[in-house]
């Protein structure tokens, strides 16, 4: 690939497929994502947020996209979503080095606004996650985990299917659908709410129970 990321509209349509690597492990597909120009996202923010952890944890947790402070880091899960969820996973007995932790979406995704300078999160729309997807499936090759945890609706899309919902069948493993060639055969999903909707909710204390239980849930499942 010649070019810069400033070279215009992305191809259509939107997939990431063309920049994955031919070969090599999640290093190489580090550093190939850095480059990738699947979907329009990545003219707005800082870089791509590669997953990040042990290369064959038993437990792959799923999020949505890097936030503000992820995409200035470029690593995922270090912001305020990040360190509600390190406290959860302490909680429910997991510990965060043994297990491999990414997004379906691997660039932010944001508005400004204006007056106070802040970057605001928004959503990635189906279109953008399933051009994305291409990453994640590596990701799910090279570190072959047995269960995946997928943090609210964005990543169970993904994973589970368009009309995916949080509120349904949460907390308890089930076969990953339809795996694909050389990736899922054999996984498991188990889905939850996302970090960030607790830090949003109103009762933040009774979600964020419900995610440690999800969570101790996916620790007694392995
Ligand atoms: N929210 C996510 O889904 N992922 C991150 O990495 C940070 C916040
Ligand atoms: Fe590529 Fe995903 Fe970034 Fe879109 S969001 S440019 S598909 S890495």
């Amino acid at each position: 690939m010649t070019g810069t990321r400033d070279d215009g509209p992305a191809p259509e349509p939107y997939d990431a497929t063309p920049f994955l690597p031919a070969r090599g492990g999640l290093p190489a597909h580090r550093r190939a994502a850095a480059d990738c120009r699947g979907c329009p996202l990545h003219r707005y923010a800082g870089g791509t947020v590669f997953g990040r952890g042990a290369a064959h944890a038993r437990l792959m947790l799923v999020g949505e996209q890097p936030g503000d402070q992820e995409d200035r880091e470029g690593e995922p899960f270090v912001g305020p979503a990040g360190r509600l969820l390190s406290r959860a996973l302490r909680e429910a007995g997991l510990a965060e080095e043994e297990l491999y932790l990414t997004n379906a979406v691997k660039h932010f995704k944001f508005t400004e606004e204006e007056t106070r300078k802040r970057r605001i999160h928004k959503a990635p729309s189906l279109r953008e996650t399933l051009a994305c997807r291409p990453w994640l499936m590596a990701e799910l090759r090279l570190v072959s985990p047995e269960l995946i945890v997928t943090l609210g609706a964005t990543a169970g899309r993904a994973l589970l299917g368009p009309s995916f919902r949080v509120g349904s069948d949460r907390g308890v493993p089930r076969p990953l659908p339809e795996p694909e060639e050389g990736v899922g055969d054999g996984m498991r999903v188990l889905a939850t709410v996302h970090p960030s909707a607790v830090l949003r909710a109103k009762d933040r204390d009774g979600m964020y129970e419900g995610l440690v239980a999800d969570l101790k849930a996916a620790a007694a499942a392995l």
